[in-house]
């Protein structure tokens, strides 16, 4: 159904994405994990057509989509929602109009100036946002809502558009351990009954691990693993990381970050 082959992003001299491989054959639960800079959004953005690929081939149901422009390629990003880390709301607009927001790509620019929603699509976006916990909240500025609750706002949007995949940036990066239970959950959810497929950069290891089906790892732009979270043993995650023998699995990629820089303060001698 997806084959990514050689997929690579150059931005000057630097590969932030170095041929990546690989192919899902049913909707799955992917989590991509790597420390920054491993090359991850770069993935996502791409696959969004948010970013121009610069070589290699990306295939979904018999189209290539790596090539897709003008209304091909806004059809492709409205079947391929995107949702990131700061949620990307509109702040001072309230939650439903946030929501509609979703179904903008097949609106007239009129009904938009105008904020014309038709009743049924009003109706949709409450049912979802029922579904996801939030339906009373419906009519409060999105700027009023916590954390986790604007992030399931942006799911809600992305809902809107009926997506075949979910493409999630980080989306609890910015989350209190309870609010990014929820929204993981949310995710799970939306993947499991509704069949859609959803894939998720993903800060911790544990998060990829609890709820993810398979678990791709990324280092310097190049897939170094895809397999099980049972495949990934802590040598494996160690290796994706790049991390030293204290590399603990609880660990994020902001930790390990500071886990090198006392490793190099170690080694100046004393
Ligand atoms: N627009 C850009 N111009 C130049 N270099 C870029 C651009 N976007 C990303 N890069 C570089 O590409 C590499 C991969 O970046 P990317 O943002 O994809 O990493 P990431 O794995 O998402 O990291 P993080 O965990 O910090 O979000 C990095 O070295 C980054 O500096
Ligand atoms: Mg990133």
């Amino acid at each position: 159904m997806l084959s990514v082959q050689g997929l690579t992003k150059r931005f000057g001299d630097k590969t932030a994405v170095d041929k990546a491989s690989f192919t899902v054959e049913k909707p799955a639960m992917i989590g991509i994990i790597g420390r920054s800079g491993a090359g991850k959004s770069t993935l996502l953005r791409m696959m969004n057509r948010l970013a121009d690929v610069s070589e290699g081939s990306m295939v979904y149901n018999d189209v290539e989509i790596s090539s897709l422009r003008g209304a091909d390629k806004r059809e492709w990003q409205s079947r391929c929602a995107m949702i990131f880390q700061q949620f990307n709301l509109v702040p001072r607009m309230d939650v439903v109009s946030n929501v509609l927001h979703g179904t903008l790509n097949r609106r007239s620019t009129l009904a938009s100036m105008f904020n014309l929603y038709p009743q049924v699509d009003i109706h949709k976006a409450i049912e979802i946002l029922d579904r996801l916990g939030i339906a009373e909240q419906a009519a409060k500025r999105a700027e009023a809502l916590s954390g986790g609750q604007q992030q399931r706002v942006a799911i809600a949007r992305a809902l809107m558009q009926d997506p075949q995949i979910i493409l999630a940036d980080e989306p609890i990066a910015s989350l209190d351990p309870m609010n990014a239970q929820i929204v993981m959950e949310a995710l799970r959810r939306i993947h499991e009954e509704d069949g859609r497929m959803v894939i998720c950069n993903l800060h911790t290891l544990d998060t990829a691990r609890r709820y993810c089906d398979r678990v791709i790892g990324m280092r310097d732009g190049r897939i170094v693993f895809d397999g099980t979270p049972a495949q990934l043993t802590t040598g494996v995650a160690r290796d994706i990381y790049g991390a030293g023998d204290d590399f603990s699995e609880a660990a994020t990629s902001t930790e390990i970050e500071t886990l090198d820089r006392s490793d190099s303060a170690r080694a100046v001698p004393a």
